[in-house]
């Protein structure tokens, strides 16, 4: 993919970015997982490593390739990612939540394959922690970056998550637009209002955002 030229704004930044979905295991062939690709998070941990940052991807499973230059960690459960990124948190500046992670999981797994039978299965469910409201009510968080694919209200909802995690910045997406696909629209809210980003490629938007999250940071936002 050809890019232009980028002005290194994160240089000497590490920043922390979740990605792809997590897979909570309802016995050893089955589980309860999110639809995504991971295009998002990955396209955020190439944009960020190519303006500068050092930059720690801990990822769900996907298909794709690690970005070059980009230091990746492996998991599958929302609980493994939120101590993967617990693990590396302390010394990071920007965290950037991309990852859907499961809201639910078995609250027992089973060890072995449940068999299947002719009436209705029930499965008891807990949630999972949310990583992303952790990180960002520690006592010294990094920048706190969450995302937000809606269905519908986009830009309510998302005004609300970023009030309720406590975040000085959320992007907002319509997942009919950016689900699977390569191409994206982000909304960000912030502490000053609503800011519509070119439609375009998740790189091309990646980059935007990044530029954003730069310019926050220098005005100390
Ligand atoms: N997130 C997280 N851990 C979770 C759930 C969400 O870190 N257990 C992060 C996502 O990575 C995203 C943001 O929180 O950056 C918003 O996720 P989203 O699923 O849109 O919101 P939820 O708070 O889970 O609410 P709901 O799914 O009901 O819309
Ligand atoms: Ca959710």
């Amino acid at each position: 993919l050809l890019t232009p030229p980028v002005e290194p704004v994160l240089s000497g930044k590490r920043i922390l970015i979740t990605a792809g979905p997590t897979v909570e295991a309802i016995d050893p062939v089955r589980a309860i997982t999110n639809f995504s690709t991971g295009k998002m998070g990955y396209a955020v941990a190439q944009a960020a490593q190519a303006m500068g940052a050092e930059v720690t991807l801990v990822s769900g499973p996907t298909a794709l390739a690690t970005p070059l230059g980009v230091k990746r960690i492996n998991v599958t459960s929302a609980g493994e990612m939120l101590n993967a990124v617990m693990q590396h948190i302390e010394e990071q500046q920007v965290f950037i939540a991309v990852a859907a992670v499961a809201d639910y999981r078995p609250t027992t797994p089973q060890l072995h394959k449940i068999k299947k039978q002719q009436q209705a299965l029930m499965l008891t469910l807990e949630p999972c922690p949310d990583i992303l409201a952790k990180v960002a009510t520690l006592p010294k968080p990094p920048f706190c970056v969450g995302f937000a694919a809606e269905s519908e209200n986009v830009l309510e909802y998302a005004a609300q998550k970023r009030l309720a995690k406590q975040l000085p910045l959320i992007a907002a997406n319509l997942v009919s637009i950016a689900m699977g696909g390569d191409d994206t629209q982000l909304t960000l809210i912030d502490d000053q209002g609503q800011h519509a980003l070119a439609a375009g490629s998740k790189l091309a938007s990646a980059h935007l955002l990044l530029q954003h999250i730069a310019a926050m940071l220098a005005e100390n936002r």
